[in-house]
């Protein structure tokens, strides 16, 4: 048995959605959730700058005294995944990996669709996992840059349903009929996404499959906590702590009261 708590990260709000499905699964477990609001989105910048701030995040969490670390931005983890492995103690769990597992096990046509940020489509991680489980999978990807500002500004509205519409297209004329939401943000709007796909396209999110992934992770390791318990969740941004738990209190029904601002060069300070 391991008491510690795991640490999750994201640039934003969008990880609160894989909390949310790691508080379904292991409502045992304490959390500490620390979102990048202050510098949040990462789609638009370059994967040295995104590997730069994912590192100071995680190590930032680890210096915290977190048993485990979950990357829940596939932005980060497009971007960081190998490198934040490779300097941190604690082992790290990321989106990314577990819902191109889940497509590849739902495509019954063997065309698969992606929707991501700009950064995380540039990076190719998708289609070389995708590849690596199923090599005959074709892959249709589309960056979305417009979808994370409109989602942290406030979430559903017409704008963000043209825009699910203009990037949905592409996926259509290609005939998929599975597609990843590929960012953490997106499940914030879940109901907008499946009302535009409708019923036969199968969506595949990466907070569900992560938090499947969080919990066999424990399992295997011998670290899970006592059961029989409640957990505790503590929250961090770096941005605004009540537009922060404006979000999470709207989207997902989670009390984010007492969110602790953490400035910038505290992190920086940790990861040097
Ligand atoms: N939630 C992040 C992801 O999963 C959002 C990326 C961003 O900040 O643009 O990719």
């Amino acid at each position: 048995m391991d008491s510690r708590p795991i640490g999750i990260f994201d640039s934003g709000a969008g990880g609160l959605t894989v909390l949310h499905e790691c508080l379904v699964t292991l409502p045992h477990e304490d959390f500490v959730y620390l979102g990048d609001g202050e510098r949040c989105p990462y789609g638009p910048r370059e994967a040295e700058e995104i590997r730069r701030f994912a590192l100071e995040l995680a190590s930032y969490l680890e210096r915290s005294g977190v048993k485990l670390v979950v990357a829940a931005c596939n932005t980060a983890a497009a971007a960081a995944l190998p490198y934040l492995q490779e300097r941190l103690e604690v082992p790290v769990v990321a989106v990314l990996a577990p819902e191109a597992h889940a497509a590849v096990q739902a495509t019954r046509n063997r065309r698969v669709g992606v929707l991501a940020t700009e950064a995380t489509i540039e990076s190719g991680r998708y289609a070389d996992v995708i590849h690596t489980l199923d090599a005959g999978v074709e892959v249709v990807s589309v960056a979305c840059p417009k979808l994370v500002p409109l989602i942290e500004a406030g979430g559903p509205n017409d704008e963000l349903l043209a825009a699910v519409r203009e990037y949905a297209e592409p996926l259509r004329d290609a005939q998929v009929d599975t597609v990843v939401l590929g960012c953490t943000h997106y499940p914030l709007v879940r109901p907008v996404f499946e009302r535009v796909f409708g019923r036969g396209t199968t969506l595949v999110f990466s907070a569900d499959e992560t938090a499947r992934e969080v919990a066999e992770t424990l399992h295997r390791k011998g670290v899970g906590n006592d059961s029989a318990r409640h957990g505790e969740t503590t929250f961090l941004t770096t941005g605004s702590p009540a537009e922060f738990a404006a979000l999470g209190e709207r989207f997902l029904q989670l009390p984010v009261a007492g969110a602790r601002r953490v400035a910038l060069d505290e992190l920086a300070f940790e990861a040097a």
